[in-house]
Formats: C-alpha cells, sequence, structure tokens
C-alpha cells in the first residue's frame, strides 16, 4: 500500500503510518499502543493529538465496514520519545473495538500531530493537572514536560471506579478521586481542586477530560482568577478543520470573533483542542 506523505509546514502534520510495537490491557477495556515513527515522536507536544483510520479485521466485514471506517478517530499523545510515542485508548464503539485487536508489528493509518497542544509556558514555577477518563492520557505527557523544565506538577486524577484509574505510576505527585470512593476521594475531581486552590495558587491549571468536569473546573479556576487551559474532547470527524464538525461555541469577545472565521464558533481540530477555558461559552 503507497502512504502518502503530505507536509503541511504550519502544524507539522502528516499523513503516514505507524508500526504497532507493543499493546497493552492497562485496565478492563483499555489499551494502550507504543507505536513508531519518527516524525511525530519528534515534533508532538504535549496536548496534541493523532488521527486513526480503524481497519476492520477479516471477521468484522460487512456491508457497513464500506462506509463507516471513512472516519478517522481522534487519540491524545500519551507521550512521546526517541522515534516512538504512545497514545491509550478505550473501547467505545466500532473502530476502537477494531483497533484493540491490532497486532503488535502491524501499521496504523495515521494523521498527525494535529491540534495546538497545551500552552505549558503559561506555568513558570508550578501548574496544576486535572484530568477525568481518557483524559489522563495527555496529562502524561504534559507533566513530563513540565518536570523537564522543572516546573512542579500536581496531578489530580479522576475516575469513575478504582478500576478505571489510568496512569497513576505516570505522576511523581498524585491525587486520585472516583465517583464510586472506591479508591482516594469519594466525588468529583474538582472537589481535590477546590481543596488545592485553598492551599495556594499555581501559575495554571491545565484539564482534559468529559464536558461537564471541564465546565466544572473552568468555573473553579474563574472564581480563584486562575489561568486555565481546558483540552476538549469533541467529536471531530476530519481533525483538519475542513468538515466543521467539531465546532464549539465561544463567548463572543473581539478577541474571539476575530480568532476564527466562523464567528462565534471555533474549530477545535485546528485552534484547539487546547483552549482558554475563558474563552469557552460554556451554558
Ligand atoms: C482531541 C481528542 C483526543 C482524544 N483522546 C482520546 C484518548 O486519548 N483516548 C480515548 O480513549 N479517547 C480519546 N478521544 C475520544 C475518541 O476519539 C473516541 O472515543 C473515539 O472516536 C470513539 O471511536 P469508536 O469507533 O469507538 O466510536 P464510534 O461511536 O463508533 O465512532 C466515533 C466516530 O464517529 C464520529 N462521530 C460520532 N458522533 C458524531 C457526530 N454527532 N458528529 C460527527 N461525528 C461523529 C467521531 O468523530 C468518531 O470519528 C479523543 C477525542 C478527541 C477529539
Ligand atoms: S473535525 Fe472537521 S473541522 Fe474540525
Amino acid at each position: 500500500m503507497t502512504i502518502l506523505q503530505v507536509d503541511a509546514p504550519a502544524t507539522g502534520r502528516r499523513h503516514t503510518r505507524a508500526r504497532v510495537l507493543a499493546k497493552r490491557e492497562v485496565a478492563p477495556r483499555h489499551f494502550a499502543l507504543t507505536l513508531s515513527n519518527s516524525e511525530i515522536a519528534s515534533t508532538a507536544r504535549a496536548g496534541q493529538f493523532v488521527h486513526v483510520l480503524p481497519h476492520p479485521r477479516e471477521d468484522e466485514l460487512d456491508e457497513s465496514w464500506l462506509f463507516d471506517p471513512l472516519l478517522r478517530r481522534a487519540f491524545s499523545i500519551m507521550d512521546a520519545q526517541g522515534d516512538d510515542f504512545e497514545v491509550l485508548f478505550r473501547v467505545e464503539g466500532r473502530g476502537t473495538r477494531s483497533l484493540a485487536r491490532v497486532e503488535v508489528g502491524e501499521y496504523l493509518d495515521i494523521l498527525g500531530p494535529l491540534g495546538n497542544g497545551f500552552s505549558l509556558s503559561q506555568a513558570s514555577k508550578s501548574a496544576i493537572l486535572v484530568g477525568g477518563g481518557v483524559g489522563v492520557p495527555p496529562m502524561v505527557f504534559a507533566a513530563r514536560a513540565l518536570h523537564e523544565r522543572g516546573i512542579e506538577a500536581q496531578m489530580l486524577l479522576g475516575a469513575r471506579s478504582a478500576a478505571d484509574v489510568l496512569c497513576e505510576n505516570k505522576f511523581t505527585s498524585l491525587q486520585i478521586a472516583t465517583d464510586d470512593g472506591s479508591r482516594g476521594h469519594h466525588g468529583r475531581v474538582g472537589d481535590l481542586l477546590e481543596s488545592a486552590l485553598e492551599q495556594t495558587l499555581p501559575d495554571a491549571v491545565f484539564a482534559c477530560g468529559p464536558y461537564p468536569m471541564l465546565r466544572a473546573i473552568a468555573r473553579i479556576c474563574e472564581a480563584r482568577q486562575v489561568k486555565c487551559e481546558v483540552s476538549l474532547e469533541e467529536n471531530m470527524p476530519c481533525g483538519i478543520g475542513v468538515c466543521n464538525g467539531c465546532v464549539v461555541p465561544m463567548r463572543a469577545s473581539e478577541e474571539v470573533l476575530e480568532g476564527d472565521d466562523y464567528g462565534r464558533f471555533r474549530r477545535i481540530c485546528v485552534h484547539g483542542p487546547a483552549c482558554d477555558a475563558r474563552d469557552i461559552d460554556w451554558t
């Protein structure tokens, strides 16, 4: 199969392929893949993502597969070092079910790295990272990048239950909250953020997770006047700014209206997924 190499200087993204070096089931229905592609690994920044084209297995082929794999699936880059990078995904629907069956040695068709990545330079001394569910993987990359700059990063991790806690051994300073109380604080990860901000205010908060969690984090930070950047995991049908399937309503400030050509709506595959939480219209 011929794979196109499309260079796009503005983002460094490429249409390429990556070899599967390792696959691990890290929690029920959650798989981590180590992928080999030096161009993606060497240019990726924390908060960026890759768009992966799922391939049906032989026994999955039926007529509906003629249309369904048309759309790629977005996954945050969990970390990137040397020639390799990692992603971690939860099996949700048809694409991720198929991806979970990929074998070591196979190649995946990938577009990336995509998106803007976190503005980690907003933190000069300290940062708080907040991750919920499959919003935790990008925080692994962010924590390492901050650590390398000598910045203290405290990780607040939210999960449904103890079985769903992801990547805990990747963080040096970690607090956990679970919805059912089976691990750590019984409640929302936002409660941990409230307590942490009562102790000390960091330079910035970076968050990724489900929309209601991000809205709560944004409100907590706004009340304390702490800078907050959220990474939105909206549906991203194309991932490169052409379909408008990922638009998010923004507060109508002049700065925001000038920032994109879709009025109050911003395509977050190109102007995100990391956004200043104050720019988003959370209503
Ligand atoms: C930037 C980003 C980073 C992400 N990072 C991770 C991660 O690290 N780990 C992880 O587990 N998940 C992550 N996700 C979520 C992940 O992309 C979805 O869980 C995945 O696409 C589900 O695929 P599926 O085949 O299992 O589900 P399916 O429901 O079969 O298919 C989902 C596909 O349909 C499209 N779609 C669904 N509904 C709509 C709609 N209403 N309009 C347009 N398109 C639609 C989606 O864009 C996607 O391509 C991320 C999402 C984004 C946007
Ligand atoms: S996903 Fe198509 S424009 Fe953003």
